[in-house]
């Protein structure tokens, strides 16, 4: 069976089925493109306000543009107002042109869902029916849907919702398999992902707990009667580890690590911040990068030391010598 397979969602086919989650602070243009060149097949942007953008809000812009190794990205949208996700949505199509737009309906967030946003949609699926098909209605880009299990574990609704979403036009379905209530805590369930491809003809991504190409690649086979996963999105799991995508893919493509250092964490990363500093200016990028920096040293040699040093870089040059203490460090690596 091949397991690194295109994925047609509406009219748009990826390129494969490993997918960069949508995730609020990390998956900008930067983040995404090192991501990329990883490995991964389609990266989600963070949710972006339908409000902000309808408004002609252009700070959220930066959260919209992309790299030029990426050719293809989805945009994720988070609103409750279906007009104003309309108005937002053939924005984004018009200027950026991504190959799909996403609604959320999984932020947990309390500051979003009183305004009826995110998992709060989980509540209303005939509202989430509604958005889709307000979208739907002015954009020639298919729309996905990203929802939770419920929003507790006494509404466990995801088949509801996902049949909503469906109705309204949308195309695919993303499933983070907890409940708003749960937010990112306890385990995902990873038989709903099944039970939402057995019940739903639309392709299904499984969000949740994905930390490993292992996991990943367990997903990917199972076979339940003919339904099967569509495709895999890594969150916390790509966090500092944007080689999980090369990892997986090798996996999955049955191939061995050809050559020790193919897979080279500190040029990577290096890459990450000097793009950062590009589309962010020095200044922000380097104070954001603090935790970019701190999820790579996971598992490193000497990372309490190189994490002390890297939660106080506000420059390039700061991180030149973080990096440089980095590789040191890593030289002195036992074996
Ligand atoms: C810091 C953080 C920010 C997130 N931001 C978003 C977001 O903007 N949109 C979204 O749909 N999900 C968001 N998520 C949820 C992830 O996309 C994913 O569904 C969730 O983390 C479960 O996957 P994991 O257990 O593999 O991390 C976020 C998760 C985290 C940890």
């Amino acid at each position: 069976m091949i397991l690194h397979r295109p994925v047609q969602i509406g009219s748009f086919v990826t390129s494969g089925n490993l997918f960069l989650a949508p995730v609020a602070g990390y998956s900008d243009a930067a983040y995404r493109s090192v991501c990329h060149d990883a490995g991964c097949d389609l990266a989600f942007t963070e949710m972006v306000s339908s409000e902000a953008l309808a408004r002609g809000n252009i700070k959220t812009h930066v959260l919209l543009g992309r790299e030029k190794n990426e050719k293809d990205y989805a945009v994720q949208l988070f609103g409750s107002n279906p007009d104003t996700l309309a108005k937002a949505a053939a924005m984004v199509e018009e200027r950026w042109q991504p190959a799909i737009i996403d609604l959320n309906c999984g932020c947990p967030v309390p500051k979003i869902i009183k305004t009826g946003a995110g998992s709060a949609l989980m509540l209303e699926p005939q509202k989430i029916r509604a958005i889709v098909k307000a979208m739907t209605d002015v954009l020639t880009v298919p729309v996905t849907v990203k929802i939770r299990l419920g929003w507790d574990a006494s509404s466990i609704n995801y088949l509801d919702a996902a049949r909503a979403a469906m109705d309204g036009g949308a195309k695919a379905i993303s499933l983070h398999a907890r409940t708003r209530t749960q937010g990112y805590s306890g385990n995902a369930d990873k038989e709903a992902f099944f039970i939402l491809a057995a019940s739903v003809p639309l392709p299904i991504f499984a969000s949740g707990d994905i930390f490993s190409p292992e996991t990943a690649l367990n997903l990917l086979k199972e076979d339940r009667n003919g339904s099967k996963l569509a495709g895999v999105m890594f969150a916390r799991g790509a966090m500092g580890d944007p080689f999980i995508f090369s990892r997986t893919l090798m996996l999955l493509n049955n191939k061995k690590e050809e050559k020790a250092g193919m897979f080279d964490l500190i040029q990577l990363a290096t890459k990450h911040l000097e793009l950062s500093i590009a589309w962010h200016g020095e200044k922000v990028a380097c104070v954001e990068f603090r935790k970019h920096a701190c999820s790579y040293l996971k598992g490193q040699h000497e990372a309490a030391a190189l994490r002390k040093m890297a939660v106080s870089c506000s420059s390039r040059k700061d991180y030149e010598k973080f990096f440089l203490a980095w590789k040191q460090s890593s030289a002195k690596t036992p074996g």
